[in-house]
């Protein structure tokens, strides 16, 4: 799990320091349009792997948690999860109608600031419920 978190917080890292003009300019369309073609592609499939991954740790996750852990915790971390998925997509949604890198980059750094607190409100916990399972067995 936490190799996991460390891989994702890698990749955020990888598409928030993408853009060197984000201090300078707004929106991609303020960028040479060749950079602009090259930079379109690549912030798509770095986001693309970023949630890709985002969304199959949450669901591992949520299996490990049924049977292991109260259902109070298991509902309220799935109920996280699904606000980050819907964070995920609405990023995704936005990047394709308007093309502009620089608010999706925008977005991903948000995203890194709700993993953060999703880490340590949610995913701590269930290690603890996890690691308490695994040394009773
Ligand atoms: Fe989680
Ligand atoms: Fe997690």
């Amino acid at each position: 799990m936490r190799r996991d978190h460390e891989h994702m917080l890698g990749l955020i890292e990888r598409i928030v320091s993408y853009c060197d003009q984000r201090d300078q300019l707004n929106s991609c369309n303020d960028c040479q349009s060749t950079q602009h073609t090259v930079c379109h592609g690549n912030i798509e499939l770095l986001v693309r792997a970023f949630v890709e991954m985002t969304l199959k740790h949450n669901l591992v996750e949520s299996m490990y948690m049924e049977e292991v852990v109260p259902n109070e915790h298991r509902v309220a971390h799935n109920q996280a999860h699904m606000e980050i998925a819907q964070q995920l997509k609405e990023i995704r949604l936005v990047f394709s109608a308007d093309g502009n890198g620089i608010q999706a980059i925008e977005g991903i750094d948000r995203v890194r600031q709700t993993l953060s607190e999703h880490f340590r409100e949610y995913d701590q916990q269930l290690e603890a419920y996890l690691s308490a399972t695994a040394a009773s067995d």
